[in-house]
């Protein structure tokens, strides 16, 4: 009864110049291992659904490179947007697909740019998440906070579900998507609060009730476009008349946080290595495993000449590259854009982005 559903859309922007509207996040491997983490998304799912059961939400302009990540990928399974709503429309979408074609399906959406190493354990979380969401609870995945991080969900566990073949299930207390410094300092101190992993698992039916009570004409939207998905005459049109008009916002606010509040978000901690990869100095970490004033390299035919320095350099380029005694620095050349920032700034690269954006 289990189906994935990747929604692969975001830009990255905190990864520009490497992340680019063309060439997003999902679609590069940052972590040195030969594959993307589109990939590698769909290589931890595919032992717990199936090939034939993983559903791929992305925008019309990626299609071709999805499909050549993804060879399994059956067509059925591809659900093109033609520009980006944010997840609650991508998920909603896939489920309102879903329920459809198998009215009792369990639908796990995971996002396509994470880095999770311990594959078994990820399965194993996933597994109790599954017997969750068949009791009738959106569950979700928590993380062990290590730094009071604000791009982030807060989940505020509460006491066991009691759930048979789910020992972990914690019922959740409240979500807090994305809050300030100040409240995720109190929430990590605390000790009672988990990073969202943003992975959530439901049946698809209550997934869209839920849904449905905050944003009823999303939902309603997606419903009369799921009608008419498998037939592609009628698709193309129904997509021209709605998705312009669809609410844009994250699921994390439409379902999680509502969810939260009437009982009926769970979490199942995860024990699992868990690395948004949001910012080059998340990478350049990953790629030291921790170890200080190593110089992280990517870059099929990077040329780095490096003497006393730290750092992450990310290559595009034949150019050489040279660092002498610079720390914590951060490098990212590409054909037509260069950067240079240190780790402790790297977060402040989505401004590059805004600033192009609105300088056209
Ligand atoms: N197809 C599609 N279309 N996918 C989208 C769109 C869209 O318009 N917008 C976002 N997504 C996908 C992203 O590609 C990613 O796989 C997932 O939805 C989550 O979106 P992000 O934009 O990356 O969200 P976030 O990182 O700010 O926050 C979410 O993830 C955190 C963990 O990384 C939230 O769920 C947080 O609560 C969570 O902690
Ligand atoms: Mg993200």
């Amino acid at each position: 009864r289990f189906y994935s559903v990747i929604p692969a859309g975001g830009i990255g922007s905190r990864l520009w110049p490497l992340s680019r509207a063309d060439a997003p996040k999902f679609l590069h491997d940052l972590t040195g291992s030969g594959s993307t983490l589109l990939r590698s998304t769909w290589d931890r799912l595919a032992p717990l659904s199936g090939d034939q059961r993983i559903m791929v939400v992305t925008g019309r302009a990626h299609r071709a490179a999805v499909e050549e990540q993804l060879p399994e990928l059956a067509d059925a399974n591809v659900v093109l947007e033609s520009e980006p709503k944010d997840s609650s429309a991508a998920v909603g979408l896939a489920a309102a697909i879903l329920v459809r074609r198998e009215p009792d399906v369990i639908v796990g959406s995971f996002a396509a740019d994470h880095v999770i190493r311990d594959v078994r354990s990820f399965r194993r979380a996933i597994e109790q998440a599954v017997v969750v969401a068949d009791a009738g609870y959106i569950a979700t995945i928590g993380i062990t906070p290590t730094e009071p991080a604000i791009g982030f969900g807060y989940i505020h566990c509460g006491e066991s579900l009691d759930i048979p073949g789910a020992p972990k299930a914690l019922r959740v207390e409240s979500f807090v998507e994305k809050p300030d410094l100040a409240t995720a300092e109190q929430y990590v101190e605390g000790g009672e609060h988990l990073w969202n992993g943003g992975m959530f698992v439901a049946r698809a039916d209550v997934l869209l009730d839920q849904m449905r009570e905050t944003q009823p004409e999303l939902v309603s939207g997606l419903e009369e476009l799921a009608a008419v998905w498998d037939d592609p005459a009628r698709r193309g049109p129904a997509v021209d008349r709605i998705w312009p008009g669809l609410t844009k916002i994250a699921i994390d606010y439409s379902v999680a946080e509502p969810a939260a509040r009437a009982g009926r978000l769970a979490v199942v901690p995860g024990t699992f290595d868990w690395d948004d990869v949001g910012d080059f100095a998340s990478i350049a970490k990953l790629h030291s495993g921790g170890r200080k004033n190593d110089l992280a390299i990517l870059g099929e035919n990077a040329r780095v000449l490096a003497d006393a320095s730290s750092g992450i350099v990310v290559s595009q380029t034949d150019r050489i590259i040279s660092l002498i005694g610079v720390r914590d620095i951060i490098v990212v050349d590409t054909p037509d854009a260069l950067l240079v920032t240190t780790s402790a700034n790297a977060q402040r690269v989505k401004s590059v982005v805004d600033a192009l954006k609105l300088s056209g």
